[in-house]
């Protein structure tokens, strides 16, 4: 695999075509492109800072130390600004392992690190903590993984959510289901935060849709676009996923998003740890993370 690496970005590009690229701030992956580099399978809005001005509008901006709003107070996250800080820091690119096997097996993973002690003055005085993430995103021709390890590296314990906000590419939202979520109960926030449980077996997207699912017990979730599956998002020691589309008028309202029409093609489905929170001893570590299997 060729890696190449700027100060700013890794892109990282199998021999059979496929690519993956990766901006150090937020190490947000931007790029995945399968079936021999012909598929574009992630969503960026044409108006995403890319500068480090702000988090990425589209790709997988990485959500740490906490999802959504933190909780108004008393809570440690609670002075940290929505979904925390991770998709807003400089993380260093940490190297690369390659395999190429056969052409149909080669794999590229590239390694992402972020430390307290790098964080900028503003993150660390709002979460003290000492904490090492290793964020490893991994191509290989069909697929995609991405898994997180978060490390505590301080003497205090220390509690926190994390989530891989992934934007996909769909070609026309309303030809796509997401299948695998039958039974789950979720929060939807676009009704007050109430609880639901999920009676479709393939749910479609008509509407501005927000809603958390937790404790999901298949382990897989499946888009399917025209009847056909488009997308397998494998969780890996977490149990919950986020799907979000914004619709006509949030995606109006948020500057960075563009088109305007692009919400017809994208669908945020979320992975993550958001249901409560994960807590660390001194010196524990968690790891969680997805493989995302583009089923052309
Ligand atoms: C989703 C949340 O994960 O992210 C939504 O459930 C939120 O409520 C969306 O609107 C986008 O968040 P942000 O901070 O990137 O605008």
């Amino acid at each position: 695999a060729e890696v190449d690496v700027t100060d700013a970005r890794v892109t990282a590009r199998l021999p059979s075509g496929e690519s993956v690229e990766v901006l150090l701030y937020g190490a947000s992956v931007i790029s995945w492109k399968s079936n021999e580099g012909k598929t574009e399978n992630l969503w960026l809005s044409e108006k995403a800072a890319l500068d480090g001005s702000k988090p990425v509008r589209g790709g997988i901006p990485v959500v740490f130390p906490v999802f959504g709003p933190p909780p108004k107070s008393g809570h440690p996250t609670s002075s940290l600004p929505q979904h925390g800080f991770a998709r807003n820091q400089r993380w260093e690119f940490l190297g690369k392992s390659t395999s190429e096997d056969a052409l149909d097996s080669s794999s590229v993973k590239l390694d992402f690190g972020l430390y307290s002690a790098n964080l900028t003055e503003d993150a660390r005085k709002a979460w003290p903590y000492d904490f090492g993430l290793v964020y490893s995103v991994t191509l290989a021709k069909d697929s995609l993984q991405t898994v997180m390890n978060v490390r505590n590296e301080g003497k205090e314990s220390f509690e926190f959510q994390m989530l891989l906000h992934t934007y996909l590419r769909v070609k026309d939202i309303s030809k796509v289901a997401v299948n695998g979520l039958m039974g789950v109960q979720y929060v939807d926030k676009v009704l007050n935060a109430s609880t639901h449980t999920e009676s479709n077996k393939s749910v479609t997207i008509t509407g501005e849709v927000d809603r958390v699912y937790g404790d999901i017990p298949q382990d897989t979730t499946t888009v399917v676009e025209d009847s056909k599956p488009r997308f397998d998002i494998v969780r890996d020691n977490l149990s919950d996923t986020v799907v979000w589309n914004p619709w006509t008028e949030k995606a109006k309202a948020m500057g960075d998003f563009a088109p305007d029409s692009g919400f017809k093609e994208m669908l945020c489905v979320e992975v993550g740890a958001v249901k409560g929170w994960q807590k660390l001893e001194e010196g524990d570590t968690f790891e969680g993370g997805q493989l995302i299997k583009s089923l052309l």
